[in-house]
């Protein structure tokens, strides 16, 4: 990629029905802001993009469970979602929202054009509708199974499991989701984009095109979707929430949430080239600049196929050069779900570790979800911190800020002859800028932040060579620590520079510490680094010293994860997951029962099997053998002495050969684990339970 250019970038617009959490971070809103930052210090010509997703069927369904109006709600998430993207410093030129006017505007009328153009096909078509809650079912509104890979629980739009986009009609077995109810098909009309007709140049443009530059988890889902065929989009519901179809009689029916969210992009663009006295157009109507999509892998359809069709429909925009799509971030080895309650949000991340926003973006950084599915641990995030972070990075610029203080009252020292070694450290400074350039080019950013870090290590281990650490050698030869200092002091102003795309709070803590921002503002670019005027000149003040990062207690992991180990007992204790209500019964059937206190006498584990327990109960009136399945879950040990309610009159029955002449009573949670019901150890064995 050259240098210089005009990029528009965007990212995802994140739906406004919840906040956001780390794995939002991970795939697209860092990886973005890493690649904005560093295009602007490239010198760029950068329009950052994002905004909320305000339409769609899920805050509909929310906004009523709720009872408040859908405008209500995504107010409430527009503001908690900008404001963790502002803390965690996701640096957007414009977050806008597509419940703006300048949104429904733009979407109108891009709809209008296709629509006059003839580039839609108008069809009455069969649709789900539930006729007890008066509406047709569209997307989220119901659920069923996925034709594709046989997920009970796909969305009429989108199966989340195996990510195919299809029509509601497709799924088998398809349930309302407002009433539980089997939905009917019932007639209405509706505008589609024929994909179909776009699947030759599609290939062309993209399998064939960018066959080398695209990333292969992209390129592997574009080519199976057209390998499978392309097919017809509705593009507009029958829905009350969204932007109104401009389409004379289509009354109640609105733009498909995915026709007009990555419209947001343009409306947003205009929005802020409106306030920067800039031309939108310059943005997305000019071949020159680079149009970049970051996203999740549940988006590459929307945005490698279906907006790039209603791109070229509309014949003046630009295509999206690249589409870095991530793959997705587990928590602590389990899918992140916003249902289950499984996720690190960001504004609570936030309350627990304030002012350590560096920190996570770091640590998604390093772990990022570039090439497969990767995972979040507490363990790893307080690892990364504590010996990376705090033990390289830290600790070299706090020795350097340091010794520079204690030696030369802050200031930078002159240079003496430096020797081959001195020399060698400030020629591979300059060749950072390159390689960390490099591989953000290719959109690798573990590798690029891998790479700054290299860099950091230089430094400790120049600063620490044996013999040559500037505390013993300042009595013996300070000309040479005069040096030394000089070359860590170069070496830490391109630490502030560089790392400005990746840890931007600490990059400015660092040039505040250095007094950096007093220099010539040009100064911050990134190319700035490979120059061969000095990062910081002698006789140019410092500041005290302040520390980069702190230690990440293990009380404060131990809190994480105990927080996640109450988010799955209170999982596990949902509804949902319980066992339905039985059938009614009546009390004649239930006083049939006989239920009575007893007492394991003996226990025994079965012999060749894992599950069965053998034991003797004293249940009052005798002492009888019962076989239990309970062998997993307790030892004999365990059991012996223990008081158990008993259904004494249960017809005998012979398990492995043993005969099993009545039942324990156990209760089963819903993750399977088997615990007694437990009489108090005073009551007599033989006492009756009703
Ligand atoms: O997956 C999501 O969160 C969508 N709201 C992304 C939309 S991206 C764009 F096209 F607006
Ligand atoms: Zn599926």
């Amino acid at each position: 990629m050259s240098d210089q250019k005009r990029f528009t970038i965007t990212a995802a617009l994140p739906y406004t029905n919840g906040p956001v959490h780390i794995g939002h971070l991970a795939g697209v809103y860092v990886p973005a802001d890493i690649f904005a930052r560093y295009q602007r210090m490239k010198g760029s010509d950068v329009a950052f993009i994002c905004g909320s997703d305000e339409h769609g069927v899920p805050i509909t369904i929310k906004a009523k469970k709720e009872g408040i109006t859908p405008q209500e709600l995504v107010n409430r998430y527009h503001k908690i979602i900008g404001d963790s993207f502002r803390e965690f410093g996701i640096s957007f030129d414009n977050y806008s929202r597509t419940s703006a006017p300048i949104h429904h505007e733009t979407a109108s009328a891009f709809f209008t054009k296709l629509y006059k153009e003839g580039k839609f096909i108008e069809q009455v078509t069969e649709q789900l509708y539930d006729p007890e809650a008066d509406q047709f079912l569209a997307d989220r509104f119901v659920v069923g199974t996925c034709p594709k890979c046989g997920n009970t629980e796909s969305y009429g739009d989108q199966c989340e499991k195996c990510g195919t986009s299809h029509n509601g009609t497709d799924l088998i077995d398809p349930k309302s989701a407002i009433t539980g109810n089997t939905p009917v098909l019932k007639e209405t009309k509706h505008w589609f984009l024929p994909l179909d007709q776009y699947s030759e140049w599609l290939n062309e443009w993209i399998v064939e095109g960018h066959a080398k530059d695209w990333k292969t988890n992209v390129l592997g889902q574009v080519k199976s979707w057209i390998t499978d065929g392309l097919h017809p989009r509705a593009v507009t519901r029958d829905l009350d929430w969204g932007i109104p179809v401009p389409v004379e009689g289509a009354d109640a029916k609105v733009l498909y949430v995915w026709f007009d969210a990555p419209i947001g992009y343009i409306s947003a663009t205009k929005e802020w080239a409106a306030r920067e006295g800039k031309n939108w157009e310059d943005y997305w109507k000019n071949e020159d600049t680079s149009l970049l999509h970051f996203i999740g892998k549940d988006n590459i359809v929307f945005h490698c196929i279906i907006f790039p069709a209603m791109l070229k429909a509309h014949g003046e925009y630009i295509l999206p050069e690249n589409v870095p799509a991530n793959e997705f971030l587990n928590l602590e080895d389990d899918k992140i779900s916003t249902s289950r309650n499984w996720a690190v949000w960001l504004h609570e991340y936030l309350q627990d570790f304030p002012d350590q926003q560096d920190v996570l973006r770091y640590v998604l950084t390093a772990n990022a979800p570039e090439t497969k599915d990767n995972n979040f641990t507490w363990k790893d995030f307080q690892a990364r911190n504590n010996n990376e972070l705090v033990a390289n990075l830290g600790n070299f610029v706090n020795r350097v800020i340091v010794l520079t203080n204690k030696y030369y009252e802050g200031v930078v020292p002159e240079t003496m002859e430096l020797t081959e070694r001195d020399q060698k450290v400030l020629d591979q400074i300059k060749s950072f800028p390159q390689s960390i350039g490099d591989s953000l080019d290719r959109f690798r950013f573990r590798e690029a932040l891998q790479d700054l870090m290299n860099l950091s290590s230089i430094g400790n281990k120049y600063i620490a060579e044996e013999g040559l650490e500037p505390w013993k050698l300042i009595k013996t030869n300070p000309e040479q620590v005069q040096n030394i200092m000089y070359v860590c002091l170069q070496l830490t102003t391109a630490l502030a520079i560089l790392s400005e795309p990746f840890l931007p709070h600490t990059s400015n803590k660092l040039k505040k510490i250095l007094g950096y921002s007093a220099l010539d503002a040009e100064s911050a670019g990134w190319d700035r680094v490979a120059s061969s005027e000095p990062l910081l000149p002698s006789g140019h003040k410092i500041n005290a010293s302040e520390l980069l990062f702190s230690k990440i207690e293990d009380e404060q992991i131990q809190a994480q994860l105990d927080q996640l180990e109450a988010t799955k007992a209170a999982n596990a204790a949902t509804i949902s997951d319980l066992m339905p209500q039985k059938e009614e019964t009546n009390y004649e059937d239930f006083m049939k029962m006989d239920l009575r206190v007893g007492e394991i006498l003996t226990a025994e584990k079965m012999p060749k099997t894992d599950k069965l327990m053998v034991m003797t109960v004293d249940t009052g009136i005798d002492k009888r053998t019962i076989v239990s399945g309970i062998a997993k879950h307790y030892t004999a040990e365990e059991l012996v002495g223990r008081k158990v309610t008993v259904l004494a009159n249960l017809a005998p029955r012979k398990l492995r050969g043993v005969e099993s002449q009545g039942m324990i009573l156990l209760a089963e949670d819903p993750e399977g684990k088997l615990v007694f019901v437990n009489p108090d150890d005073a009551v007599v064995n033989g006492s009756t339970i009703a």
